[in-house]
C-alpha cells in the first residue's frame, strides 16, 4: 500500500525504533528495497531527490513505477513515496503527482520564510491525507550537487515548525550527507534531546545515515529518532559490486552482457544494505 508515512512514524516514535528512508533511483533500487521491506515485514519509505526525479523522467513516471511494483510484487507492507528535499515547487509537483510524502526544504531561507511556506504546505498535505517533513539547520555535505555547511538547528526554531502541524521534523545536529570526514565531531546529542522535549511526540528524522556508528544510532532513535535517511551506503554497495562483477571479466563471459545480470550483483549487495539497516533501525517485523 502507498501510504502516508504518518502513522509509520509515530507508531515507531512510541515504541522506539526508525523507519528507513532509502533513496531509489531506477527500477532495480526499488525493487530491491520494497523485496527487502516485504521479506522483513518492515514499513519503508522510499525517498526521491529533485535530481533522481528528473532522472527517471519525471514524478508521475516515479509514481507508477511504484504503485506498479507495489500490486505485482504484491507488497504488503506500508510504503511510503517521499520526496527528499523537495523546493516550494517541487512538493506542489510531487503531491500533484501522487505521491504520498513531501519533505519540504526551507532550512535555506530565514526562518520567517521557512515558516510562511512550510504553514501553506502543512495546509495543502493535511487536506490530502500527505505526511509532510520540514528542515531546520540545514544538514551539511552534498546532495544532488548542493554543497551544504552543516549546522546545529535552533531547538526553538524547531519548536516554531513542529507547531505548525508538520508530520516530522528533520533537525540538523551535527549530520552531514555522504561520508563523515576523519575529524567528524558526532551527532550532537545535547542539542538532539532540547529539541525532543520542544517538539513533544513529533517524530525527528535523521538524514545522512550513512556512515553514523550503530551506537549513535540507537542513542537517537532513544532521543525520538524515528526516520533514518540511507542514500549513500546503497550507492557505494550498488557501485562496488557492479564494479568487482565487471572487473572479474563475468560481463564478457556468457550471457554476462545481459543488463539484468550485470545489475544482479549490485541489487543483491543493495538488499544487504537494506537489510541491515533495518535490523539495526528496528524495524524488523514492525509491519
Ligand atoms: P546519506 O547519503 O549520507 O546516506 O544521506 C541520505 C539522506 O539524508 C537523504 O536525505
Amino acid at each position: 500500500m502507498l501510504v502516508s508515512a504518518k502513522e509509520m512514524l509515530e507508531k515507531a516514535r512510541a515504541e522506539k525504533y526508525a523507519v528507513g528512508q532509502f533513496n531509489i533511483n531506477n527500477l532495480e533500487w526499488t525493487k530491491a528495497i520494497l523485496l527487502t521491506a516485504e521479506e522483513l515485514r518492515s514499513p519503508v519509505i522510499l525517498g526521491v531527490s529533485e535530481g533522481a526525479g528528473k532522472y527517471m523522467c519525471g514524478y508521475s513516471t516515479i509514481v507508477g513505477m511504484v504503485k506498479g511494483m507495489i500490486e505485482n510484487l504484491k507488497i504488503t507492507v506500508p510504503v511510503a513515496l517521499h520526496l527528499d528535499h523537495g523546493s516550494y515547487e517541487g512538493a506542489k509537483q510531487c503531491i500533484e503527482a501522487g505521491f504520498s510524502s513531501v519533505m519540504f526544504d526551507g532550512s535555506h531561507y530565514p526562518i520567517e520564510e521557512n515558516i510562511a511556506k512550510t504553514t501553506e504546505l502543512v495546509a495543502l498535505a493535511n487536506s490530502l491525507g500527505l505526511s509532510l517533513e520540514a528542515e531546520v539547520g540545514a544538514i551539511g555535505g552534498e546532495e544532488d550537487g548542493v554543497v551544504g555547511g552543516g549546522e546545529v538547528a535552533d531547538p526553538e526554531e524547531c519548536r516554531m515548525i513542529a507547531d505548525l502541524g508538520v508530520t516530522m521534523l528533520a533537525a540538523g545536529i551535527g549530520n552531514i550527507h555522504g561520508k563523515y570526514p576523519e575529524n567528524w565531531q558526532g551527532l550532537n546529542f545535547e542539542v538532539l534531546a532540547e529539541i525532543s522535549e520542544k517538539v513533544g511526540n513529533m517524530p525527528l528524522v535523521l538524514h545522512g545515515g550513512t556512515g553514523i556508528p550503530a551506537e549513535m544510532i540507537r542513542k537517537a532513535i532513544s532521543l525520538g529518532v524515528a526516520k533514518i535517511n540511507v542514500n549513500t551506503e546503497c550507492q557505494l554497495a550498488f557501485a562496488a559490486a557492479v564494479r568487482g562483477y565487471i572487473e572479474a571479466g563475468k560481463d564478457l563471459s556468457g550471457k554476462g552482457f545481459d543488463p539484468r545480470k550485470l545489475l544482479a550483483p549490485g541489487v543483491d549487495a543493495i538488499k544487504e544494505t537494506v537489510k541491515e539497516k533495518m535490523t539495526l533501525f528496528g524495524s524488523v517485523g514492525r509491519a
